[in-house]
């Protein structure tokens, strides 16, 4: 794929990882970013990701900060919004990028939950208005959801599989813009089952973290649900499913557990006590586990080991 000119708007947690793996890439980054103390720290936090893969940061002078909107996007073929997560904010965002792109810029929020349908309602080419939703780390998380919305065209979603499929990515392509995509749908499905059966005190917070580490998810990361149904055989995956889904949690809305430990204060890690109980250095050990992980993924994702 030919290098192209591309922006991104906002360089907060999701934008700055956005822009370095595009970059990395070989495209030409601009990034917009309002802040003068995150445009300040954005050299350092890029050098930061460059420092984790052991890549020579030279490709980053092809990332440059600015501090108004419209030269970071002029000629660029595509735009990535990671501004903060308000669609009235998103919204003026993307009007004024219409007005300083070319009409078939493709312009991609990477909105967590915000509909892209929504975010561009009233611009004039709404064809190129599409969802891209990294996952956190952007730079270290393979997937990026390609969420069409009911204007968004063709060519505009395999324009943007492309890009970052070439970038190292792993892009799906969702049909369709509804609320969690998919990944955050499967991943909450999970979490609503995990909180009930610990309210209703089946096993603690930990048992849950092991069951899930040390059972099904030591296999997700090779085998998916619907490979391991069929490996199994639907025959079998019916029989458990009639057994088992009357059982399983339905309370509508988030379980009174979680409210009452949002009421109470317990925030999880940066309180000191959540589902589970925290010391700094046991947070910290999380933490350091997850990007040790991370990162050695993504360099045999790079030697193509993986
Ligand atoms: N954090 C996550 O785990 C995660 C994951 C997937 C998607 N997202 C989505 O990505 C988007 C950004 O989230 P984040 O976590 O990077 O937030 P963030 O707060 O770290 O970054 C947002 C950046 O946008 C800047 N900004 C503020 N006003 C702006 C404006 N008018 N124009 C441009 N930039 C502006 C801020 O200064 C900040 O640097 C949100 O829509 C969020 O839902 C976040």
């Amino acid at each position: 794929m030919s290098e192209r000119k591309i922006g991104v708007v906002g360089g907060g947690l999701m934008g700055h990882g956005i822009a370095y793996l595009l970059a990395a890439a070989g495209h030409d980054v601009c990034v917009f970013e309002p802040v003068a103390a995150s445009r300040a720290s954005l050299p350092q936090r890029l050098h930061a990701i460059a420092a984790l893969f052991g890549d020579d940061p030279a490709h980053l002078r092809r990332i440059s900060a600015h501090d108004q909107l419209a030269p970071a996007v002029k000629d660029a073929a595509f735009v990535f919004e990671a501004a903060p997560e308000r669609l009235s904010l998103k919204q003026r965002i993307f009007a004024d990028l219409e007005s300083a792109v070319a009409p078939d810029t493709v312009l991609a929020s990477n909105s967590s939950a915000i509909p892209s349908s929504d975010i561009g309602r009233n611009l004039k080419y709404r064809q190129r208005v599409i969802g891209a939703h990294f996952w956190n780390p952007p730079h270290l998380v393979p997937l990026v959801e390609v969420i069409e919305n009911e204007k968004t065209s063709g060519e505009v979603v395999n324009k943007t599989m492309e890009l970052l499929r070439h970038a190292g990515k792993t892009p799906v392509h969702v049909h369709r813009d509804i609320p969690g995509f998919v990944g955050n749908r499967l991943q909450h499905a999970m979490k609503r089952e995990a909180i009930a059966l610990v309210a209703a005190g089946i096993c603690d917070a930990e048992t849950i973290d092991i069951v899930v580490r040390e059972g099904p998810g030591a296999r997700m990361a090779v085998l998916g649900p619907m490979e391991q149904s069929d490996l199994v055989g639907l025959d079998l995956t019916l029989d458990i499913a009639e057994v088992l889904y009357a059982h399983l949690d339905r309370t509508p809305g988030p379980h009174p557990f979680l409210r009452e430990k949002v009421k109470d204060g317990k925030l999880g890690m940066k309180t000191g006590e959540g589902l589970r109980t925290w010391t700094a250095e046991s947070a910290d050990a999380v933490r350091q586990r997850l990007s040790r992980f991370f990162v050695e993924q993504a360099k045999a994702r790079r030697k193509g080991s993986v």
